[in-house]
């Protein structure tokens, strides 16, 4: 029986990717390997978004070499945001991997998947790879996915959309995952409805802007939602995942979405539904107009704030995360100051703070200066990142101390248990009962910047 192992990078859209990567690889009839040495397919779902993301998958590539050396047989795959052209070594046509890493047999985009056996069998004719005449298996979003990202069955991710079509002018991923495309809404019902009967209580919907579900180009080309009406796509998805809470659904949160799509009739089904968490990611990545434009990130600093302020309002106490680019091209310092002094009045609750890394092929990289030295990046990253960001988590885990907080627990080692509470806070407790994938009360007892600590009430 020959054995994968799958080394997934990058944000959760990747790791549920893995989910049918994996699903797909057992339905060849391969095995999980005990261990990335005793793999006999290895495969690398990679990230693009920094430069650094893409070198520790060249890291590993010296490992393979090494396994390589001491004769040891094995198919290399990389796949994910990095790859442009699904192909094998022998294929005419080759992704520009190949020119960089001699240790590379099959390069796959992702929702390319189901091109995998073919490609296998290109590079090895002698191969027993299986022809598999499945519909199940022909479209990406049909194979199912495994749901081994997370240690309990008590929390999912559902991979709503794939693709992006907004364009922001530093970011790779419209390149790297093509044209958005929404999922058929019956099979994530379908799907959903099957996770919470098998014991689900949280679903995070995933895609890279998971409130535009339904409003791509690509949709309206399919019609596909047109029996809605004017009722927006995402909101009749929610209300209707909602309805699992008889089921046993307790939560439900959705990641990232974009402030463009962030409407009022959203904020409002958002206040009026009974499993979505007080919690959301609004990645705003600048706090100066002109840094906006330049990013194409089509909403100005005021839209933003009202959004933040109508959210507030509809959800008392939400809390509220975001992203930050700091050094893209042309960023002075009084715009560095505007985002800086934007960070701190919006009290964002959490945030990832990421210095600009210029990408091959995207608008930023073609048409615009990467002018801001290392140094000043990094100092900038400093300020905003160990100064303020820690102080406004501080503050806001502040809050919760001596309140009773719900927390679905997502690990335990021994008596240490982790997991998060609904605002979507890490807390730490112990137990010696078995509580993994258990939803129990814990009463807040010391406050820390990154994690919570409590007592089991
Ligand atoms: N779709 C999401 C973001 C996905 S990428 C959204 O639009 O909000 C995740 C984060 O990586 C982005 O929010 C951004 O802050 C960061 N990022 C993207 N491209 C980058 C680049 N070229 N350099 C540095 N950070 C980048
Ligand atoms: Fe990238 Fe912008 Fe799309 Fe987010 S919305 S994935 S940052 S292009
Ligand atoms: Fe990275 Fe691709 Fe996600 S570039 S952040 S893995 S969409």
């Amino acid at each position: 029986m020959s054995t994968y192992h799958i080394q997934t990078y990058g944000c959760q859209m990747n790791y549920s990717d893995t989910e049918r990567m994996e699903s797909y690889l057992q339905a060849l009839g391969y095995d999980k390997a005990p261990s990335f040495e005793e793999a006999d397919l290895i495969m690398f779902n990679t990230c693009s978004i920094r430069q650094s993301a893409e070198d520790r998958v060249y890291g590993h590539m010296r490992t393979i070499e090494q396994m390589r050396r001491q004769h040891k047989k094995i198919t290399v795959v990389i796949t994910g945001c990095m790859v442009r052209k699904s192909s094998s070594r022998y294929s005419s046509e080759r992704d520009k991997l190949f020119n960089t890493t001699r240790e590379l047999d099959i390069a796959l985009r992702t929702e390319e998947l189901p091109k995998l056996a073919a490609l296998a069998r290109e590079l090895d004719p002698e191969s027993k790879i299986p022809e598999i005449k499945e519909e199940s298996l022909e479209d990406y979003f049909k194979i199912s996915p495994t749901h081994s990202s997370h240690q309990s069955k008590a929390q999912a991710f559902v991979a709503i959309s794939n693709g992006c079509d907004k364009f922001c002018t530093y970011c790779i991923v419209p390149y790297s995952r093509g044209r958005e495309k929404s999922r058929d809404i019956q099979e994530i019902l379908k799907e959903c409805t099957q996770l919470v009967e098998n014991g689900c209580k949280e679903i995070t919907l995933i895609g890279q802007t998971v409130n535009s579900y339904g409003l791509s180009q690509y949709d309206k080309e399919e019609k596909t939602f047109e029996f809605l009406g004017e009722k927006e796509p995402f909101i009749y998805l929610l209300e209707e995942i909602d309805k699992l809470h008889t089921k046993g659904l307790v939560r439900l949160s959705f990641t990232s979405s974009h402030p463009k799509d962030m409407s009022d009739q959203l904020i409002e089904a958002m206040a009026n539904l009974k499993t979505i968490m007080p919690y959301l990611h609004l990645p705003v990545q600048a706090g100066d107009n002109r840094t906006l434009k330049r990013m194409n990130r089509t909403y100005t600093v005021e839209h933003y704030r009202k959004i933040i302020e109508k959210l507030r309002k509809a959800i008392p106490g939400i809390s509220i995360s975001t992203d930050i680019i700091v050094g893209f091209c042309g960023e002075t310092d009084e715009e560095f100051e505007n985002t800086y002094k934007f960070f701190d009045e919006m009290d964002f609750e959490h945030g990832y703070i990421s210095q600009y890394s210029e990408r091959t092929g995207t608008t930023a990289a073609r048409f615009i200066k990467d002018d801001i030295s290392e140094a000043v990046k990094q100092e900038r990253w400093n300020k905003l990142n160990d100064n303020l960001l820690r102080q406004k988590s501080k503050k806001a885990h502040e809050r919760f101390l001596g309140k009773t907080v719900q927390v679905l627990v997502e690990s335990q080692e021994g008596k240490k248990c982790l997991g998060r509470s609904e605002h979507f806070k890490t807390v730490q407790f112990q137990s010696g009962r078995k509580l993994l994938g258990e939803i129990v009360p814990v009463k807040i007892t010391k406050a820390m910047e990154w994690i919570l600590e409590g007592e089991l009430v």
